[in-house]
């Protein structure tokens, strides 16, 4: 009797059982530390602590920590505006990507062209790159997809010839480099996030990188305010790491109002400056990141090994394959996953391409476009989940579950 009733508790853990598609713990004792921000003066100097740590990871550059990656997005736009040859400010964005991007060219004023990305590789797809640019522009933003690092050298080739400032996005490099420079690290404005679904976590945040020998002084000037209570980003914090656990995450990815999963656009209502609770959080995550990121690299290795058989699933592997991030293993599947994949966190990122938020039909200065590219990927791209909770066990299951579903669909 009581092994049936044994039984059946497990049977019931093994089904509501869920992870989520991308997790950075944040740790109990730094949420406390960072509660004591609110109270303690020696607080202050967190944020000077994070400056310095982070313009250590980037040297020759100056960091500015904000409340958002898409405020530190927004504020590259304005800072770097001002050194464009071309004096309407329009950006090129990739086709396919986060929403959020969208957000910050919308708040500093920005007209958009798209171009496509390359749906073998996810990187820019070079000739749509040059045709968005000879349109002038005066930025062009390229993202690193997944934590997959993308060598800017002929992005930057590019935008050399017609004026435009690079912004390279690094908000998914999950510590990922190329030859040993970071992500974010290669372009003259990188912009990092420290938000819930990034490699480090800090609950929110985000940093912009500039030229040493540019001024930051005139922030103000800028727009950029100061911090608000950090007090709601640690509420959320707190909670994520509770309601993320596979026991019950389950049943709160289903659970309406939280928007668990969805991929939405979020207006930007302004940049503020990183509050000091999320600087503490991102001490923290700093000195973890290198734990995490050995274990996400050898996940992504596993996937990698286990899927070679089926050559059409996989990306190209990139130029910095051994040093990438591996946010997430993204992969190309033409029949979606079944419940129990979704269930293992196997799920669709950006089921739309930029073109397709109605946000952007006013700012859109090249609509007839098609970036085939980015549709492609808009259909196929699903990505594994490589994070700490992610057990040899769960890799297998995905791992089998996945050459099921593709073995019957081909
Ligand atoms: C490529 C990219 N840029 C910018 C952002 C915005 O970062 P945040 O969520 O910190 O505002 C994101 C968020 O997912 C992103 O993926």
């Amino acid at each position: 009797m009581a092994f049936a009733a044994f039984r059946s508790l497990g049977y019931l853990v093994t089904i509501v059982r869920a992870y989520p598609p991308v997790y950075s713990q944040v740790r109990f004792h730094s949420v406390l530390k960072a509660i004591s921000t609110l109270v303690s003066p020696a607080a202050q100097d967190y944020r000077a602590e994070v400056i310095r740590a982070l313009e250590v990871r980037y040297p020759g550059k100056t960091a500015v920590v904000t409340d958002s990656g898409t405020s530190a997005l927004a504020l590259a736009l304005r800072l770097s505006g001002v050194r464009s040859a071309s004096n309407s400010p329009r950006v090129a964005l990739p086709a396919y990507g986060c929403p959020d991007l969208l957000s910050a060219a919308l708040f500093s004023g920005h007209r958009v062209v798209l171009y496509d990305l390359d749906p073998q590789t996810l990187e820019p797809e070079l000739q749509s790159l040059r045709h968005a640019l000879a349109l002038g522009c005066s930025h062009v933003v390229v993202t690193h997809l997944y934590g997959r690092i993308v060598d800017l050298e002929a992005v930057m080739h590019e935008a050399k010839r017609t004026g435009a400032q690079v912004i390279e996005d690094a908000a998914q490099h999950a510590g990922g480099s190329l030859d040993g420079v970071r992500g974010g690290g290669q372009a003259d404005w990188g912009v990092l996030s420290f938000g819930r679904g990034k490699g480090i976590n800090a609950g929110g945040g985000g940093a912009l990188l500039i030229p040493q020998m540019e001024s930051a002084a005139s922030l103000e000037a800028l727009g950029v305010t100061p911090a608000v209570s950090g007090m709601l980003g640690l509420a959320r914090v707190a909670a994520t790491e509770v309601l993320s656990h596979p026991l019950w995450f389950g049943m709160v990815k289903t659970m309406p109002g939280l928007g668990v999963g969805a991929t939405e656009f979020h207006p930007l209502s302004g940049i503020h400056v990183a509050p000091l609770t999320a600087c503490t959080l991102l001490l923290d995550a700093l000195a973890q990141e290198s734990t995490l990121l050995r274990h996400r690299r050898e996940v992504a290795s596993y996937y990698r090994d286990a899927l070679q058989r089926f050559p059409d699933v996989l990306f190209a592997p990139t130029a910095s394959d051994e040093e990438q991030g591996a946010l997430r293993f993204p992969i190309k599947l033409h029949t979606p996953p079944d419940r129990e994949l979704e269930h293992l966190g196997v799920v669709q990122s950006y089921p739309r391409t930029l073109a397709d938020y109605p946000q952007i039909a006013d700012v859109l200065d090249n609509p007839s476009h098609a970036w085939p590219g980015a549709r492609q990927l808009a259909r196929s791209v699903f990505t594994l989940p490589t994070h700490s909770r992610i057990s040899s066990t769960v890799q297998r299951a995905i791992v089998n579950r996945l050459i099921a579903l593709v073995s019957v669909s081909s």
